[in-house]
């Protein structure tokens, strides 16, 4: 996996952007972000706070383009709202149907202050 693929999208935000104050940061489920036509998604994985470039790589549309549910109740598992592929919620990789020998491109994070920023 390359962990710097999300600065390959359109738009990619430099390292230190604000995605969002700390206290919007989602304690479960996921919530999408534009940034200025960058999409993130934040995900309150089982193994705790992802960010992924918000394209899913089967046909580069959201995730929840179709639902916002689309992590599993046990928070292990991404299913894209469109047509059902599957990925590690902790991850990214792909783990069945059209997910399957794809990943998401994860984005780096961190808590900076009282805010959630790139990096
Ligand atoms: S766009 Fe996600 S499975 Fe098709």
């Amino acid at each position: 996996m390359n962990r710097d693929a999300w600065r390959d999208f359109p738009g990619a935000p430099p390292p230190g952007t604000v995605l969002c104050p700390a206290a919007a940061i989602p304690e479960k489920g996921v919530k999408s972000l534009d940034l200025d036509g960058f999409p993130v998604l934040l995900v309150a994985s089982a193994e705790g706070l992802r960010a992924y470039v918000n394209a899913c790589p089967h046909q580069y549309l959201p995730l929840d383009w179709r639902s916002p549910n689309i992590l599993s109740e046990n928070a292990e598992i991404l299913r894209c709202s469109n047509h059902d592929a599957g990925f590690d919620a902790a991850t990214g990789q792909g783990i069945d149907g059209l997910g399957q020998g794809c990943a998401l491109d994860p984005v780096p994070v961190t808590i900076r202050g009282d805010a959630l920023v790139i990096g």
